[in-house]
């Protein structure tokens, strides 16, 4: 008996300390130790949006692809010499917005050097791109700290396949203990943004040998895309919500719903159940309310994907380091 309260007192004190050192993220985490810095940063977005507003898609996608590999430690902003880092991978390749998380890190380093990751500012930013198109206003929580190993081949094995169907997705979610909801929800952020012909063309361009496009796609969208995306056109773009491409709101879901999800990641979505009930929800504008909650509560999960907290990893003064 004495043993076994002993066992539990040893127990509970490892989880104690466990905890400590673990230092999970917070709301208001640099409440004393760089006040103001979310303002800071949502000021200096607003004049960034206020010049370019699609960049706003760019720096939600920034936010995801650095969560999914590595955890959210902004390991996508580091550089390498000789093109192995993750950056250098081809899906990351169409990223955008780099450029404007350095210029934030550049104010925030004036105002408390070396306090403010740049993991959170990546964080923050994804929010606010979120909250500036309409989007819900949540809570972001921080305490990140920033990864210095960026690997391309993480980056090839982490992030998800944009033709998987909705098995495949939902374990690479699990992954990243990510649910199903959370993948359903979270696609729900092209709702924003376009993607280049390659990623989908396959789809409009002999898709099952026979010269043929996705018999699921809708015929008329399916021929728009074919003429628009030839198949050595690497540069065009197409919005991914059809209805709103520079708005958050339910067009992606009404888009998917009627056979217009661009990506073959998007269109699985309406042939599995469980997701496809989701979508089908989200056809109805009265769902708006819901799509937000659900978008915030997931993306504060996303949010803490393998980060690293307490004394693990580094504030750095650039998030842009060469590491090789
Ligand atoms: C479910 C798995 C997902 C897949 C397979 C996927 C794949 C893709 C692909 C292929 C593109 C277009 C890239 C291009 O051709 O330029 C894209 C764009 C985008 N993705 Fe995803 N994505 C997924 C989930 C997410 C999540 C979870 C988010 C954010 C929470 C997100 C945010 C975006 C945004 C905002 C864009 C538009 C970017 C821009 O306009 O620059 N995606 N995604």
């Amino acid at each position: 008996m004495a043993s076994c309260t002993r066992f539990l007192i040893f127990a509970v004190a490892a989880s104690l300390l466990a905890s400590f050192a673990r230092a999970d993220l917070q709301y208001d985490f640099y409440n004393t130790s760089c006040p103001g810095v979310e303002t800071l940063v949502r000021d200096a977005l607003t004049e960034v949006f206020a010049a370019d507003s699609t960049v706003r898609a760019g720096l939600l996608r920034l936010h995801f692809h650095d969560c999914f590999v590595r955890g959210c430690d902004a390991s996508i902003m580091i550089n390498s010499n000789n093109g192995t880092a993750e950056k250098n991978a081809d899906p990351n390749l169409t990223l955008r917005g780099y450029e404007v998380i350095e210029a934030i890190k550049v104010k925030v380093e004036a105002a408390c050097p070396l306090v403010v990751s740049c993991a959170d500012i990546m964080a923050m930013a994804a929010r606010d791109a979120v909250k500036f198109s309409e989007g819900p206003d949540y809570l972001v929580e921080t305490g990140r700290r920033d990864g210095n190993v960026s690997m391309m081949a993480d980056a090839l094995s982490d992030l998800p396949p944009a033709d998987g169907n909705v098995t495949v997705l939902t374990k690479v979610f699990a992954v990243k203990n990510l649910t199903m909801k959370d993948l359903v929800v979270l696609s729900g952020a092209h709702t924003l943004g376009v993607a280049h012909c390659p990623s989908f063309s396959y789809r409009v361009h002999n898709y099952t040998g026979v010269g043929d496009e996705d018999p699921s796609m809708e015929p008329e969208y399916a021929e728009g895309l074919n003429a628009k995306c030839a198949p050595d056109n690497f540069a065009s773009v197409v919005p991914l919500d059809t209805v709103t491409t520079n708005e958050f709101d339910l067009g992606y879901f009404q888009s998917v719903y009627a056979g217009k999800g661009l990506l073959g990641s998007d269109d699985a979505l309406r042939h599995d159940s469980l997701t496809g009930a989701y979508v089908s929800l989200m056809n109805n504008a009265s769902s708006l309310d819901t799509f937000f909650a659900d978008f915030a509560v997931s993306m504060i999960n996303m949010g803490r994907v393998g980060v690293l907290t307490g004394t693990d990893g580094e504030i750095r003064a650039t998030c842009g380091i060469y590491v090789d």
